[in-house]
């Protein structure tokens, strides 16, 4: 681990100091690629096609390789990716219909950053056994190859896939190695919410780059950010539209940057639901804010914009001179008929009673350095050790985990913690009830600096190891994860 962390401390430094002098061109951004915003169009990443299916499952292959992204024009990027892309193919699965995926793994021994080789594959909000869940240390070695099992059967939602290989996930995921897995059923497409065209899935990532346009990992510990805005792997992509209604999955997929997410004009959007699917009825916001990991299905009705006009997505988390501001555009460029519609009410949702609770556990986060940097993160005072179990839900039961949020007297930071298997929701923040988009089906909840959460949820179908984190990628590779075992 340390070997590790030398060695992305000596990149880091040679990469920080390139950045310093980033090469401008007339009209470019101020970031470090030096892309003009709003130039690029926005990419959607491809749909997987099976390799093979049955009348109940659909095979597919996928490999992991270092390989090079055209990210910055006149400029070749070496990333890691999914069958040679960031983000990787979308796969789209059916509720009912298992997913086999192949996964192999044509890495060198050490990759970009100086990590290591070997990977592992995730599917973040998936309910799988724990065998096909990705646990840290269930390598896929350099050169060979790992079948995993997606059984969907879950509520339909918007999921994705990502490395999570020991210590060196957030190396892994900086580089590329993420990417969308959607899962629908015959009730949503019930619902006539925008689809084909309409509904498009965004991934949005900060990243740094270097001037020869090579990305630059620090591996800050706490928590790399970059001064980029990438949204499906564009540097703050142009996005030709409709004017007509659109659905958008976001995926808040950066280490370790929280965006809050607006639109220029000021105007409001429909959330249908986070990480675990529908909301019970659609909230509508003026803003909505993502922590890593977070995902949020809106709605955006682009139906009052002139043809020949254009919206940007904005974090309005930083100040207007960010060169994070601005995440994209939206470019009104044709008219379109809309027969979709948003309905008053989506899907019930079955709220966990607190009564049904058989234990409530919980687990306390701290560690790391505060403004000294380099200390190991924390959970009830342990770094990860994937051999300690730290705790061991019964099969079939309800419990209540609270985390709390010690923090350090300086460098105090929110810890957006993430539970694996299943989907939990919010019973309360810091003691206060969730905003409504916030009170559906979760997998990650920012527990803030100084303050506490509260997740109910049951533990079904499976037996076996799992793990909890930080999904601040940098805090995980740094210890802040545990062990917890499902038992019979
Ligand atoms: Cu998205 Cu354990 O992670
Ligand atoms: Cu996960
Ligand atoms: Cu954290």
């Amino acid at each position: 681990m340390a070997t590790r962390r030398e060695v992305l401390k000596a990149l880091g430094a040679a990469g920080a100091s390139a950045a310093l002098l980033p090469l401008k061109a007339f009209g470019a951004s101020n970031d470090s690629s030096g892309v003009a915003s709003f130039t690029q169009p926005l990419n959607i990443p491809p749909v997987l096609t099976p390799t093979s299916t049955t009348s109940s499952t659909d095979y597919y292959d996928m490999q992991m390789t270092q390989t090079t992204a055209s990210i910055i024009p006149g400029k070749s990027t070496p990333i890691i990716g999914y069958n040679g892309m960031t983000p990787g193919p979308t796969i789209k699965a059916r509720v009912g219909r298992e997913a086999v995926v192949n996964f192999y793994n044509g890495l060198p021994a050490t990759t970009l950053g100086g990590a290591t080789g070997n990977t592992v594959v995730h599917l973040h909000g998936g309910h799988t056994a724990s065998a096909s869940d990705g646990f840290p240390t269930d390598y896929i070695n350099t050169g060979s190859n790992r079948t995993y099992t997606y059984p969907n059967n879950q509520l339909p939602a918007t999921l994705w896939y990502h490395d999570h290989v020991m210590n060196d996930t957030a190396p892994h995921v900086w580089y590329g190695l993420a990417g969308f897995y959607l899962l629908t059923d015959s009730v949503e497409d019930g619902l006539n919410l925008p689809s084909g065209a309409y509904e498009v899935p965004l991934v949005i990532q900060d990243r740094r780059f270097n001037t020869s346009g090579a990305l630059v990992y620090s591996g800050t510990n706490n928590g790399e950010t970059g001064d980029a805005v990438l949204v499906n792997g564009v540097v703050q992509p142009y996005f030709n539209i409709a004017k007509r209604k659109y659905r958008f999955r976001i995926l808040n997929g950066s280490n370790s940057r929280l965006y809050r997410l607006a639109l220029s004009n000021g105007q409001s959007f429909k959330v249908l639901g986070m990480e675990g699917g529908l909301l019970a009825a659609p909230v509508t916001v003026t803003s909505i804010t993502l922590a890593p990991a977070e995902r949020a299905d809106v709605v955006i009705d682009f139906s009052g914009i002139a043809v020949g006009s254009n919206v940007t997505l904005r974090n309005t988390l930083v100040g207007s001179t960010s060169t994070v501001y601005n995440l994209m555009r939206f470019n009104v460029t044709t008219t379109a008929t809309d027969t979709s519609v948003v309905p008053a009410t989506l899907r019930p949702l079955t709220r966990l009673n607190a009564a049904d609770a058989v234990t409530t556990r919980t687990f306390t986060l701290g560690g790391g350095g505060g403004m000294m940097g380099g200390g190991t993160w924390t959970i009830n005072g342990a770094a990860f050790n994937p051999n300690t179990v730290i705790a061991s839900p019964r099969l079939g039961t309800t419990e209540i985990w609270r985390f709390t949020n010690s923090g350090m007297m300086m460098g105090n930071m929110n810890h957006p913690m993430h539970i694996h298997g299943v989907m939990f929701q919010i019973l309360d923040i810091s003691g206060a009830a969730p905003a409504a988009t916030h009170a559906g089906w979760k997998d990650t909840v920012d527990v803030p600096a100084g303050g506490s959460a509260r997740v109910i949820m049951k533990f079904t179908d499976y037996t076996g190891k799992y793990v909890l984190h930080c999904h601040n990628l940098e805090h995980e590779d740094n210890a802040m994860m545990a062990r917890f075992d499902v038992v019979p």
